[in-house]
């Protein structure tokens, strides 16, 4: 499973970076809103300044809902660089430009899935990478990582080449959850990365092992 740090804060995708273990970086409106980041020369600054931080693929999202504006906006933002994939909600408009971008060669991801219907119309369009919010389904009262488990049967007995993108992280416990449904990638706050590397019984051997360690 590759492993997304879920963000646009450059600080902490350098950290996430720097463990060695980062296959990309997704962000979303949202993201790029809470690092203050204004206006369409500053939002492409940005994503560059991500491309040449992380080798990997960096999900940029349209703000754009109808067909001739996703592709326009869709166009500029994979120019910037060629790791660039281009973020589209599952609405109809949002299908139809990510059969566009897989036709003209530029990766996509399909943002905002709930429902295993989703998952399929994404994966028929040829999205590189389908997204289901399984944090928010959660939230919801319904169970995110069945979700994840069902699209991943789903595309196993299609022989659909469509990565699931398991998104809407919200702890250590999710990831492993995602890891075990099937996900091909999980996109994370850099909390629940690191909360993967603790445990109470590391911490109380490793004080054993130096305190011993002294004695040799
Ligand atoms: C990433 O692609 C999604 O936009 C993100 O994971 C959504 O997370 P949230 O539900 O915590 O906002």
């Amino acid at each position: 499973m590759k492993f997304f740090i879920d963000t646009a804060n450059l600080a902490q995708i350098k950290e996430a970076n720097d463990l060695g273990i980062l296959d990309g970086v997704t962000t979303n409106p949202s993201l790029m809103a809470k690092e203050g980041v204004k206006g369409t020369d500053a939002i492409m600054n940005h994503y560059k300044t991500i491309c040449e931080m992380v080798n990997g693929d960096i999900s940029a999202e349209v703000f754009s809902t109808d067909f001739d504006g996703i592709i326009a906006e869709g166009k500029k933002l994979a120019a910037i660089h060629p790791n660039i994939v281009v973020k589209v909600p599952m609405i109809k408009d949002g299908v139809k430009a990510i059969k566009w971008f897989t036709d003209n060669g530029i990766k996509t991801n399909c943002t905002l899935v709930f429902s295993a219907g989703q998952a399929i119309l994404a994966a028929k369009a040829g999205a590189k990478y389908v997204s289901p919010f399984l944090g928010r389904i959660d939230d919801s009262n319904w169970d995110g990582v069945d979700l994840i488990a069902q699209i991943a049967h789903i595309y196993s007995v299609q022989g659909f080449e469509t990565e699931i993108l398991a998104a809407s992280i919200r702890s250590s416990l999710h990831i492993v959850k995602c890891a075990e449904a099937g996900a091909d990638v999980c996109t994370c706050p850099l909390d629940s990365i690191l909360g993967l590397l603790k445990h109470p019984l590391t911490d109380i051997g490793l004080a054993k092992f130096l305190e011993d360690a002294k004695k040799m």
